[in-house]
């Protein structure tokens, strides 16, 4: 069932647990996660970034793919379909395309620029039914070209960003997309207690899932955040387990070159990493 991300959000934050993006490439990585959203009956949001957007022909393929693999594959778990760090222009095409959620990332914006694009954004997303993240204090490293440096946010900003009518809100807390360097200070705790103070009952987005220890992960939703994304997990799963299906020539094995062969160990893998993060966020079987 394709909807907006709102809803279950909202029960996520007050049931104490997060509801995972996944970030999604192609038909094996929808499938994928859908199929194991189904699975452990969660609710789910697939993050389409501008550039996997691109990579997928354009927002309609993408919706057209999703809306009929929930159709075909009798997907009845809540889903969103949601832009990932979306620019103005990307946040129309997708409202247009029939995503049921965007993400609206202005945070390279001054402030008032940002509050005054998001205040837009919030009107029309909301006037025809999606739900909108916002995003203040960039996010470290590098989201398919989206470059961040991982500054943390300044609660008053998050509070004036929060206060626009958004559903929920992406705040920089020393988070960074990719792999964590080995000198990396971990999240600001600090940070996330003083946002949450500001803003509420907001759900709160920790993006740079991917190599946060699950300590961590817990300790953030204890303290307010009710989505994670997760994108490079699930993309060096893929590429490890492909890799070991090549290395061990099983290519070279009677008809183990047919695409549905040689793809199908990373779409395992795939399944593992999601499975694994829904467990770890505590949204199985929150699925109403
Ligand atoms: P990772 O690349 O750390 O998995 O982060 C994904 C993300 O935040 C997408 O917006």
């Amino acid at each position: 069932m394709l909807v907006s991300a709102t809803e279950m959000l909202k029960k996520a934050k007050e049931g104490h647990y997060a509801v995972g993006q996944f970030n999604i490439n192609n038909l094996e990585w929808t499938k994928a996660i859908l199929a194991t959203a189904q699975e452990l009956q969660s609710p789910v949001i697939l993050g389409v970034s501008e550039g996997a957007g691109k990579y997928m022909t354009g927002f309609k393929t993408v919706a057209a793919m999703v809306a009929a693999m929930i159709d075909e594959m009798n997907i009845t778990v809540p889903v969103a379909l949601h832009l990932d760090h979306g620019s103005y222009e990307g946040c129309y095409k997708c409202i247009k395309a029939g995503f049921s959620s965007i993400m609206f990332d202005g945070s390279h914006y001054p402030i008032e620029e940002n509050i005054e694009k998001t205040k837009e954004l919030v009107k029309v997303a909301h006037a025809m039914g999606l739900s909108i993240e916002a995003e203040v204090g960039s996010i470290g490293g590098e989201e398919d070209g989206v470059v961040g440096m991982g500054e943390c946010a300044d609660p008053d900003e998050c509070k004036a960003i929060a206060d626009l009518g958004i559903d929920f809100l992406a705040a920089g807390i020393g988070n960074i997309h990719g792999k964590y360097p080995a000198n990396w200070q971990g999240l600001s705790f600090e940070t996330l207690d003083k946002i949450q103070a500001k803003t509420g009952v907001m759900p709160l987005v920790l993006h740079g899932g991917t190599g946060i220890p699950a300590d961590m992960i817990k300790k953030a939703i204890d303290l307010g955040v009710a989505k994670i994304n997760v994108n490079t997990e699930c993309q060096l799963s893929f590429a490890a387990a492909t890799r070991e299906y090549i290395e061990a020539g099983k290519d070279q094995q009677g008809k183990g070159f047919d695409p549905r062969k040689l793809l199908a160990p990373g779409a395992e893998a795939i399944k593992a990493t999601v499975k694994e993060k829904m467990e770890l966020f505590g949204s199985v079987g929150k699925a109403f």
